[in-house]
């Protein structure tokens, strides 16, 4: 029997799309899950596929002694299974059926970046420990994902064909291709075991913010302007087709013109305020707070699902809160929706300042060397913030590459400056109005804090000096030098310390 190039161990929902992308891409695999309901479907659905001639194939096999059997040497061994103690679990069964040190397992889970690094380090010598962060969804893993891959060098030459054919493709302007065409693939091999799943952590921070931008347009539509869901749809619809276009402004367009089938109501009007979360956003958050790089639209946007997760206080608040605001404000709904369009493509580029600016804070502490503008290029297609304007990121730091922050680059220092009244009348517009917007304020307030050459932080200095004796520098004095104020009327005398 002819050898499989690779295994997919755990065949749900991602695993089965990815192995299914292989086995398009005339690869054969072989497929185990504990579950012989899925193992099934993936065959049932690999049928089809097989019967064309340029096709791979699926075998699925009841053992993992079975699945090293069926494969060749190195062989390569990939994980579709939940992110925690059980890639620890697999990993030692496959090391018990008899794993050899050559041969390499590929986590393609939604793992923290610092459990693949211990993995690493941990499996050193038993076999070569690779990751694979996967984005893109269901759809995406079948189709055309963006793969971000890191680890062991040598074991990237065997994955990197296997990559390369199953990933998105973009073409040379950038844009989208289908599955069988050329292009440029959205996978790539990023650094050192734990950049790819880190790289992945920061996607995924940017995503929760930029839905949460997305998510707080649609209730101004809503609340101030009195826009039904049908017309925020159709206005989505329309920015969707300039500077803002991206996967997620083209679903919430969608989404907002499908009815539901019960009531005939707005879909969206029926679901229940409560956001859910697997805890990629709250990784990237806590990890800006621990690395004192701040992305406080990305915390925003973890914290902003929390505060709808307490829905029984808010309905109370709603009924005892009360504030003046202003309620006949003459607002032109057009130059409104213009200003509100500005400030969503503002705060989304401070969002992607923020990420970027955490990747390489990160990426210099760990001395991952990561290459921003390859990072911006493969998440121009496949992945779940993909964007038109992920083009013009690639661009700016494939002109400089240790950029001090994206929005320092030529074309979105004049973007900004052309629309940052959109976006400062919309923040003063939901003040004005009451209808909160935590991502697209936090975002202005991220740029007004960047570009503010002094801020009050002399005066925290010295009230830290004031109460705690924690000293401080001076203006005129080299930054190192710490001083101490004694701080009794009578008294006050600096101590050089
Ligand atoms: C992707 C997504 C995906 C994410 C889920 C759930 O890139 O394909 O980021 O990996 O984990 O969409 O996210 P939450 O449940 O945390 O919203």
């Amino acid at each position: 029997m002819a050898q499989s190039n690779i295994a997919m161990i755990g065949l749900g929902v991602m695993g089965k799309s990815l192995a299914l992308n292989l086995v398009d891409h005339g690869f054969a695999v072989t497929g185990f899950d504990i579950s012989d309901k899925h193992r099934q479907v993936a065959l049932n659905d690999a049928k089809e596929l097989m019967q064309q001639s340029d096709k791979g194939q699926l075998i699925t096999v009841e053992s993992l002694a079975e699945l090293l059997e069926s494969l060749s040497k190195p062989r390569v061994i990939a994980l579709s299974v939940p992110a925690g103690k059980i890639v620890d679990n697999v990993v030692q069964d496959l090391l018990n059926a008899g794993l050899s040190s050559e041969d390499i397992v590929i986590d393609t889970g939604n793992s923290l970046w610092t459990d693949t690094e211990a993995r690493e380090q941990r499996y050193q010598g038993q076999l070569r420990f690779f990751s694979t962060a996967v984005s893109g969804g269901e759809v995406g893993a079948r189709f055309g994902p963006a793969l971000m891959a890191s680890g062991n060098r040598d074991a990237w030459n065997y994955i990197e064909p296997m990559w390369h054919a199953i990933a998105a493709k973009v073409d040379a302007q950038g844009l989208p291709v289908g599955p069988f065409e050329k292009g440029e693939p959205c996978a790539a091999y990023l650094g050192p075991a734990g950049a790819g799943h880190y790289v992945k952590m920061v996607h995924n921070g940017i995503e929760y913010a930029d839905m949460q931008l997305i998510c707080e347009a649609y209730h101004f539509m809503s609340d101030v302007l009195g826009m039904s869901a049908h017309e925020i749809a159709g206005t989505f619809s329309k920015w969707n087709q300039g500077v803002l276009n991206s996967y997620l402004m083209e679903i919430s367009a969608e989404i907002l013109q499908v009815l539901d089938p019960i009531t005939g109501k707005p879909f969206v009007e029926v679901v229940l305020d409560k956001a859910g979360q697997k805890g990629t956003g709250l990784w990237t958050a806590v990890n800006s707070l621990q690395q004192g790089a701040p992305a406080p639209t990305i915390a925003q946007a973890v914290l902003a699902r929390a505060q709808s997760g307490q829905k029984a206080v808010r309905v109370k608040a709603s009924a005892v809160l009360k504030t003046q605001v202003i309620k006949d404000h003459y607002l032109d709904k057009q130059q409104t929706l213009d200003d509100l369009r500005d400030a969503l493509y503002c705060a989304k580029l401070a969002v992607y300042a923020q990420g970027f600016d955490l990747m390489k804070s990160t990426s210099e502490k760990e001395a991952w060397q990561l290459d921003f503008a390859q990072i911006a290029k493969i998440w121009r297609a496949g992945c779940i913030i993909r964007a038109a304007f992920l083009q013009e990121i690639t661009s700016a730091y494939q002109a400089q590459g240790d950029l001090d922050n994206l929005l320092f680059s030529s074309h979105f220092v004049q973007e900004v400056e052309k629309r940052s009244l959109g976006w400062r009348k919309t923040v003063a517009n939901s003040a004005l109005s009451g209808v909160p917007m935590p991502g697209i304020s936090s975002a202005l307030s991220y740029f007004d804090g960047l570009r503010c050459e002094v801020l009050p932080a002399n005066l925290l200095q010295a009230q830290r000096d004031f109460f705690g004796s924690h000293t401080y520098s001076r203006v005129d004095e080299a930054e190192e030098r710490k001083f101490h104020l004694t701080w009794s009327e009578e008294k006050r005398a600096q101590i050089s310390l």
